[in-house]
């Protein structure tokens, strides 16, 4: 791992803000290796330094980002006895501790964020946060406008509530089966496929595009991975 700036490493371990740990660091409360360091700037090796504010260790805990083009036939899982997951996709590099935020289907594809930072994936998947995930289908029918004022009003997909307002975009509508994108705020089990199933239709294709702030990276073939860029972080930590 690269070196870092004192301050950025306190912040990044949420000592303070990068303020307050400039103040700390200044006012001497800060020591390297056994020796106060006054200067934020100073470079420290996340895995060699000993870092310490008021005589406590501050240990550097490196978190990874990566984003999956998630394929048909894997599943959103750490393990499995019989099937492959989405972890064997990343390559021998990554940390081994990372696991999938939430779940696609077996045979949905798409953006899948992978990290081993639990505050952040819990934060993304809490149902309060109703982070917008948006998705590409392909239904069989002919969804219009009473489909689309069904998944604004909410659906009884049979669970004790109704699903919350959902933005239902036709994009094509072709003699067999028509192509719409999906927006909703929360993460049931089969949602997309259950709202569709409640119009009487049934999805036939089914690919996850976005989460957030974080859009999946075209580039990426179904079954390819990157780390987030430091600016996909940055968004996805300020939802
Ligand atoms: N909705 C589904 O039905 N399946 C997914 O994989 C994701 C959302």
């Amino acid at each position: 791992m690269k070196k870092l700036r004192l301050d950025k490493y306190l912040a990044d371990m949420q000592a303070g803000t990068r303020s307050e740990v400039k103040q700390m660091i200044r006012k001497g409360r800060v020591t390297v290796n056994g020796e106060t360091v006054r200067r934020p700037e100073q470079k420290t090796d996340p895995e060699q330094d000993r870092v310490a504010v008021d005589g406590e260790t501050v240990r550097y805990v490196a978190m990874e980002y990566w984003m999956l083009n998630k394929p048909q036939g894997v599943v959103s899982a750490t393990e499995d006895r019989r099937e492959k997951t989405v972890l064997s996709l990343l390559p021998d590099s990554a940390r081994k501790d990372l696991f999938p935020v939430g779940r696609l289907d077996k045979d949905t594809e798409g953006l899948l964020l992978l990290t081993n930072d639990g505050a952040l994936a819990h934060g993304l998947l809490s149902p309060k946060r109703h982070v917008d995930k948006i998705y590409r289908a392909v239904v069989s029918g002919k969804p219009g406008s009473r489909e689309q004022e069904l998944f604004r009003q909410g659906l009884d997909i049979g669970d004790e509530k109704k699903t919350l307002p959902a933005e239902l975009e036709i994009l094509d509508v072709r003699p067999d089966c028509s192509e719409v994108e999906i927006t909703i705020r929360e993460g049931r089990y089969h949602q997309i496929k259950r709202m569709f199933e409640a119009v009487g239709m049934k999805v036939l294709f089914l690919k996850r595009i976005s989460m957030g702030p974080l859009t999946l990276d075209e580039a990426l073939e179904p079954g390819q991975a990157r780390p987030l860029t430091e600016e996909e972080t940055a968004a996805l930590k300020g939802v």
